[in-house]
């Protein structure tokens, strides 16, 4: 299926939930407020793969982005590593709940593929 339409109210604040899409996984994570505070106040200076958080989500309160490692590909662990984003256990690549590497051997961040809003309570991705 080319398009995943995901009804936003499914996604309760502060949960990160994998569906799949084109063969692979897609984390739609719910940021609360103290977590975009932290992601928009990392300085991109500091990343490898730099990026501000405003430039890696449209609406600040939905991260989407492919659950594929940019190391070798495993699928990272939600709400877990030194970031609290995500955790990819195959070698310990670090990622923030912007979806940014932090620490670890991945060489970028997770990658967000296209998506829209259609309405308040819909997500499209594809
Ligand atoms: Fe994720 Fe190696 S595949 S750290």
């Amino acid at each position: 299926l080319a398009k995943i339409e995901i009804k936003l109210a499914e996604i309760p604040e502060g949960k990160s939930v994998t569906f799949k899409w084109r063969g692979k996984p897609l984390f739609i994570r719910h940021r609360a407020a103290d977590e975009i505070a932290t992601e928009q106040a990392v300085p991109v200076s500091s990343l490898r793969d730099p990026q501000h958080d405003n430039d890696r989500v449209q609406r600040p309160e939905w991260l989407v982005v492919i659950g594929v490692c940019t190391h070798l590909g495993c699928v990272p662990i939600a709400n877990a590593g030194d970031f609290g984003g995500y955790y990819c256990p195959c070698h310990g690549s670090h990622y923030d709940a912007s979806g940014r590497i932090r620490k670890g051997p991945a060489p970028l961040n997770l990658e967000v593929p296209f998506y829209e809003f259609p309405d308040e309570t819909t997500l499209v991705v594809g």
